[in-house]
C-alpha cells in the first residue's frame, strides 16, 4: 500500500475515535513491563511501533494543515501534536517508574541505551518548549536512520 493510502486509512479509521474521547486511544498506551532486559527491549519495540503511527498521524495533520489552511485542519493539528505529547508522556513515565538507570546501563547495544533515555526525557512534562524540540528531533532523525 501506498504511504499516502496508509495515512488516509489512519485518518479515517482514528480520526473521529480520537475527537470524540479527547484521550489517547487504548492501543497507543504503554502496556505492563518488569524491570527486566529482556523487558526494556519489548518496551523499546512496542514503543518504536506506536510512536510510527503516532509520528505519521502528527505529520498528516501537519501537512494536512500547511496544503489547506482552515480552522478546522489547524485545529486537527494542535489535536495531534496535544496527542503526541501525551503519547510521550505516558510512555515516558512508564520508563521512568520501571526501568532503573543500572538496569538501562546494562543493556548491551548503545542504541537501546540512548533510546530508553531521551524516551524518559521526552517523558518529562517539565521540559522545557524549545528543549522538547530538540530532543523531538534527535529522534525524528533517529527513526530515519534506523
Ligand atoms: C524500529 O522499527 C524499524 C522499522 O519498523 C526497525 O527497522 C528498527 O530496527 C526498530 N528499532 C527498534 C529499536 O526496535
Ligand atoms: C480543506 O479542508 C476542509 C476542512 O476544513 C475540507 O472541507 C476541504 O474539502 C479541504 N479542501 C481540499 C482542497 O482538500
Ligand atoms: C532493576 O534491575 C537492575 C538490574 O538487574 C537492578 O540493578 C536494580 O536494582 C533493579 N531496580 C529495581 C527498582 O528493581
Amino acid at each position: 500500500m501506498a504511504a499516502g493510502q496508509k495515512w488516509l486509512l489512519w485518518l479515517i479509521t482514528l480520526w473521529p475515535l480520537l475527537l470524540s474521547s479527547g484521550a489517547l486511544p487504548a492501543h497507543w498506551l504503554p502496556g505492563e513491563y518488569e524491570n527486566s532486559s529482556s523487558d526494556a527491549l519489548r518496551f523499546l519495540s512496542d514503543y518504536n511501533s506506536t510512536a510510527e503511527e503516532v509520528f505519521s498521524f502528527a505529520v498528516f495533520a501537519s501537512w494536512n494543515f500547511d496544503t489547506n489552511l482552515t480552522d478546522y485542519n489547524s485545529r486537527l493539528q494542535v489535536e495531534a501534536f496535544l496527542e503526541f505529547d501525551d503519547f510521550s508522556e505516558a510512555w515516558g513515565l512508564k520508563a521512568k517508574t520501571v526501568f532503573s538507570d543500572e538496569l538501562i546501563d546494562s543493556l548491551p547495544d548503545r542504541k537501546d541505551r540512548v533510546m530508553i533515555r531521551g524516551i524518559k526525557i521526552l517523558g518529562s512534562a517539565n521540559l522545557k518548549k524549545n528543549e522538547r524540540e530538540e530532543v523531538g528531533s534527535t529522534f525524528f532523525f533517529f527513526f530515519k536512520v534506523t
